[in-house]
């Protein structure tokens, strides 16, 4: 676990994300933690975020990209499935997917700013600048074999379970979803996580397969996420 972070060093500053230093990255994420969404200071921060939070992400241990990339590998036989990476942010799950193979990938994500930074990348297909929630998007129904979701259910202020019949709707019959929370994440979401899981899968729209963890983040206060691999009936 981190230590404790001191907000008195940061009165009337803002440290951007660009060569910061590894209590400065502490404090942006804890400031992403606590933003609403919607309001102007969560825009503000992924804004900067979509240009330097890769840099200092990998500089001071996130390793959930990776790590889930490799489940979603493992478990996904077929490398030309067509994928969305739900919540893409600035492409680093893409970017580890690709790795392994996979060549059918698209991106969606709210924030535009972190949209134009996957651009950049060889990675997507197809870019969607939009917000998962309980409102219906353009995309078709059953139109992904795959739907992955890593580092935004759970986090206040991001996607909640409300976007989980969206994510069904979008998944063919017999496609995968594969999420992760964090355990910093299941501290205030894991009631809303396990009861829209059970009426999901009481109604007979998925079933959970099983739930692996990962290591996510190394030495912070969300160590290991949980990572459900979840099938679409
Ligand atoms: C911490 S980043 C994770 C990005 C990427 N998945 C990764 O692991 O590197 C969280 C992302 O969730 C996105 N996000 C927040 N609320 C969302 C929502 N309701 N629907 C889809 N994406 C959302 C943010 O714009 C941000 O890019």
């Amino acid at each position: 676990m981190g230590d404790k972070i001191d907000e008195d060093k940061y009165k009337g500053t803002k440290p951007g994300w660009e060569n910061c230093a590894k209590e400065d990255f502490r404090y942006l994420r804890q400031k992403v933690w606590e933003a609403n969404k919607g309001n102007d200071e969560i825009r503000e921060l992924y804004d900067d975020f979509a240009v330097h939070y890769k840099q200092a992400a990998l500089k001071y241990g996130y390793v959930g990209h990776s790590n889930f990339a490799d489940v979603v590998s493992d478990v996904i036989i077929d490398k030309t499935a067509r994928i969305l990476d739900a919540a893409s942010g600035v492409g680093m799950v893409g970017e580890e997917m690709k790795k392994h193979g996979f060549i059918n990938i698209d991106a969606l994500d709210p924030s535009k700013p972190s949209i134009d930074q996957s651009k950049t990348l060889d990675v997507y297909t197809n870019f969607i600048c939009e917000t998962l929630d309980e409102h219906r998007t353009q995309i078709q129904d059953g139109f992904y074999d795959v739907v992955v979701m890593s580092g935004t259910l759970g986090v206040p202020g991001h996607a909640t379970e409300s976007c989980l019949p969206e994510l069904i709707r979008i998944t063919k019959p017999g496609g995968f979803i594969i999420l992760t929370v964090t355990e910093k994440g299941l501290v205030v979401f894991k009631d809303k996580l396990d009861a829209a899981i059970e009426e999901l899968t009481k109604k007979g729209l998925w079933e959970v397969l099983e739930t692996r963890w990962i290591e996510y983040m190394k030495g912070e206060d969300c160590e290991k996420a949980m990572v459900p691999i979840i099938k679409v009936k």
